[in-house]
């Protein structure tokens, strides 16, 4: 197994998620209606899936481990600006649940809202995953030694492991408060 291979797969999951939701954004154009559940689901993958999973196994131990590195001022920039699309997107499903929840408290107002952040994570994705897929991923697998990408495999499956745990944890922790 490499290294790269559960944050390909999970890239690929992320893709099908994004086409359900560009899907969504034309019916709620058409229909200025919105489908408050899905959207929650939406916001459930994107929160623990997308962000917590994914972005946490790339920025909690793949770049932790890159940074330690002489990287290329190329490889470091490309690095920062994927960190950087991570805080955006997690800013962007934020305004996205603020939005869904004043939609499902009577604003109808509030519909664009959800539409133009719909549209903003539907547009970002895509072309997050194809710079880490096409032009990063590949090539810093140079900087590191098959032991430490051993080591850092093992602390992928760690890191998931604990995933499923953390959720309902802090459901429960949420429900209780
Ligand atoms: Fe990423
Ligand atoms: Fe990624």
């Amino acid at each position: 197994m490499k290294l790269i291979g559960p944050l390909m797969w999970e890239h690929r999951l992320i893709e099908r998620m994004v086409k359900i939701l560009e899907k969504e954004v034309v019916k709620i154009k058409e229909t200025d209606k919105i489908d408050t559940n899905l959207i929650l689901v939406g916001i459930d993958f994107f929160k623990t899936y997308a962000d917590r999973t994914h972005h946490g196994k790339e920025e909690d131990i793949l770049f932790r481990e890159l940074a330690k590195k002489e990287l290329s001022s190329e490889h470091k920039k490309i690095m920062n600006k994927l960190v950087e699309d991570h805080v955006v997107a997690r800013k962007t499903v934020g305004a996205l649940n603020d939005a869904n929840v004043s939609v499902a408290n009577g604003n109808k107002r509030s519909i664009k809202e959800i539409v133009s952040n719909l549209e903003n994570l539907v547009a970002l994705y895509p072309r997050h995953i194809y710079t880490e897929d096409e032009a990063f991923f590949y090539p810093i697998m140079e900087y590191f030694n098959k032991e430490e990408q051993e080591n850092m495999l093992e602390k992928f499956w760690d890191f998931d492991r604990k995933m499923i745990h953390e959720k309902y944890t802090n459901l429960v922790n949420d429900l209780e408060i």
